[in-house]
């Protein structure tokens, strides 16, 4: 099976491309290396699978309909994974045309390629944000999503709604996956988990927006791994599915979950809430569940371990934050 994995560069694309290649898959994938963050940790992702005989490299954006293109005329694609696009919801309020531009004309110019390959399978990172500040919990895949709070919701869900209309059109399988706040190995620099375990780790104060009762269903990235290939295995038709770990935590509380586990506490610093952000995020999977098997196994202070082993020794590395 030959898959065409767009942002396998990144935080998820990285692990998930170790176990494509484990279970024998064709991966190509395509990255911009764009700097949301420093390029060279995803540099370094990319070079932990090169010297694979079934790993291929192209650097390059998913909005370059020529390059895309040649791509499908490269490669016999089965399927695609597409997870490129700006993530963050914060950063998206400041540049909300760019946040649109990659996330959804981005997902648009893959649609039409494949569209004209003639490939019809494809599995979408989506995202809870598009929930909104749904008061509603756990958040099902039935509730409304058509008040995101930030461009970046708003990209997410206009995507989703593209990859429905090709489904509909031209009889594409597509599952639209909804991630809960993921964490683990190879993790965003910018993302809460790592900025706290860094700032507890150098006895550096950490910001902490709101009064600490936000709360978020963090998903380790094994899990989400596990929910996209379970996708890939049962991809028939149109669907939206929650996956996440099903089990929130407050701000409050993962704080003190970094802190048992680095061993040190945390200086806090105390700001307002962010516009964008939601006061919580909760998935209910029992559809992922039903559909494909998804079950997360890891739970968060385990996760968290795993996290920060995995951090401190990478730290020395100086691709971390
Ligand atoms: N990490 C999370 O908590 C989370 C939660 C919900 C949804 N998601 C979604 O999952 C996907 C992966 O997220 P991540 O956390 O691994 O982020 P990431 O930023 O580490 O990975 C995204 C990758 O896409 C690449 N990219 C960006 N713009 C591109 C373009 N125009 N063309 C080609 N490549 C481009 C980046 O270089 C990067 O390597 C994203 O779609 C994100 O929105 C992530």
């Amino acid at each position: 099976m030959t898959i065409l994995l767009t942002g396998g560069a990144g935080f998820i694309g990285s692990n998930l491309t170790k176990q494509l290649l484990q279970e024998g898959k064709q991966v190509v994938c395509l990255d911009s290396l764009d700097s949301y963050y420093n390029p060279d940790i995803k540099w370094a992702n990319v070079q932990q699978s090169l010297d694979h005989p079934h790993y291929h490299f192209h650097e390059g954006d998913i909005r370059d309909a020529e390059l895309v293109n040649t791509l499908f005329r490269t490669y016999a694609f089965d399927a695609v994974i597409h997870l490129a696009a700006r993530a963050g919801v914060r950063p998206s309020v400041q540049d909300p045309a760019l946040y649109y531009d990659v996330n959804v004309t981005g997902t648009l110019t893959l649609l039409q390629a494949m569209q004209h390959a003639g490939v019809k399978k494809m599995v979408f990172a989506s995202s809870s944000s598009v929930y909104g500040d749904s008061l509603q919990v756990p958040f099902t895949e039935s509730d409304p999503s058509d008040r995101p709070l930030s461009p970046y919701a708003a990209s997410k869900r206009a995507a989703e709604l593209l990859c429905h209309t090709f489904h509909h059109l031209y009889g594409f399988d597509i599952f639209c996956l909804r991630f809960f706040t993921v964490y683990g190995p190879n993790q965003r620099p910018e993302m809460a988990i790592s900025q706290f375990t860094d700032s507890i780790l150098n006895e550096k104060p950490i910001n902490v927006f709101g009064d600490g009762t936000t709360a978020r269903d963090y998903t380790y990235v094994e899990d989400i791994v596990n929910g996209i290939i379970q996708s890939l295995e049962n991809l028939r038709g149109f669907e939206v599915l929650n996956i996440g770990g099903s089990d929130p935590i407050s701000l409050a509380n993962l704080i003190q979950v970094i802190e048992r586990v680095v061993g040190k506490s945390a200086l806090i610093n105390r700001l307002p809430m962010q516009p964008g952000d939601v006061q919580q995020t909760y998935a209910d999977i029992r559809k992922a569940t039903q559909l494909i098997g998804y079950q997360p196994t890891v739970r968060v202070e385990d996760g968290i371990k795993r996290f920060v082993a995995w951090y401190l020794v990478k730290y020395k590395t100086g691709l971390v934050i």
